[in-house]
């Protein structure tokens, strides 16, 4: 499928998605966040994708935000739709697919693009990053998740501060307050997160599924994540996954999981 806004590539496994509107700090407007939601589904669906790493063209921003360009003159109706659609669209999306997601975040990611950095599974990011939800300086609030998923990142209080001073923290801050994993250079980022993606894929995709569908249970209202987790557990003993690397241990072998 050939896209406008973003770039699709897969290989060796991982399917890169790089969002591609460098002129407008690859700001994602409606166009981007469809094109998005398809490119997505599609590396979700196909077998031989087994991790997914989103990233932004250039080498100045991941994301700087939702196209403010597109909703500034919305009304609150309009407002609530342009969440509910993008949280059902994309961010959620992401959240919830069953195809691990690493963020390579470039750049600025900023509103929409910090929003959808803490969508995927988890982040990493470059040294000239720079992170924010600055939403409130244009007289709004995140509406993409980001007032549920930056709390559960990096503790209330300091989602708190750094919504209300709508301020930017660096690579380095954000790596110390867990809101990435790592931290590299600008050359490094994609190798690493390749190199992350390359010790995801020696293990059972069916299992890794099912871990990340019980790990999200315990951050959804009225989901009892324990139960989640035992029914999750249950499940993979049904599996051919299960089957192969209990047997390779025993064998002394390594393990080539059929993904079933
Ligand atoms: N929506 C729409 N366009 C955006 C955008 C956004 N969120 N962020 C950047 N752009 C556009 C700019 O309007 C500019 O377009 P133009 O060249 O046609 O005028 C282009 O991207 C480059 O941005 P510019 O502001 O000139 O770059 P800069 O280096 O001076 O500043 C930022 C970089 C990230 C600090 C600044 O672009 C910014 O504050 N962006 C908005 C961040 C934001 O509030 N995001 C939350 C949205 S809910």
């Amino acid at each position: 499928m050939s896209y406008t806004n973003i770039l699709s590539d897969t290989a060796n496994g991982i399917a890169t998605i790089t969002i591609n509107r460098p002129s407008k700090l690859n700001a994602l407007n409606s166009a981007t966040i469809h094109e998005l939601h398809e490119a997505f589904k599609a590396a979700d669906d196909d077998n031989d994708v087994k991790v997914i790493v989103i990233t932004g063209s250039g080498e100045k921003a991941f994301v700087a935000g939702a196209d403010i360009s597109e909703f500034a003159d919305f009304s609150e109706e309009e407002g609530g739709k342009l969440a509910a659609q993008g949280q059902a669209l994309l961010f959620d999306f992401v959240a919830n697919l069953s195809t691990p997601v690493i963020a390579a975040v470039n750049g600025f990611a900023l509103g929409g693009g910090l929003e959808l950095a803490m969508a995927a599974h988890f982040r990493v990011a470059s040294d000239n990053a720079k992170m924010g939800l600055p939403e409130v300086s244009l007289g709004v609030i995140p509406g993409y998740g980001g007032t549920q998923r930056l709390p559960q990142l990096v503790g209330k209080g300091r989602a708190m501060e750094l919504i209300m001073t709508a301020g930017m923290i660096d690579a380095n801050k954000a790596l110390e307050c867990g809101l990435v994993n790592h931290v590299t250079t600008q050359e490094e980022l994609i190798p690493l997160a390749e190199k992350i993606a390359s010790k995801i894929m020696r293990n059972s995709p069916v299992a890794i599924s099912a871990a990340i569908s019980a790990i999200n249970a315990g951050f959804e209202t009225g989901v009892d994540g324990f139960k989640a987790e035992i029914k999750q557990f249950g499940n993979c003993f049904g599996t051919e996954d299960f089957k192969e690397g209990t047997q390779a241990f025993l064998n002394k072998r390594k393990a080539d999981f059929p993904g079933k």
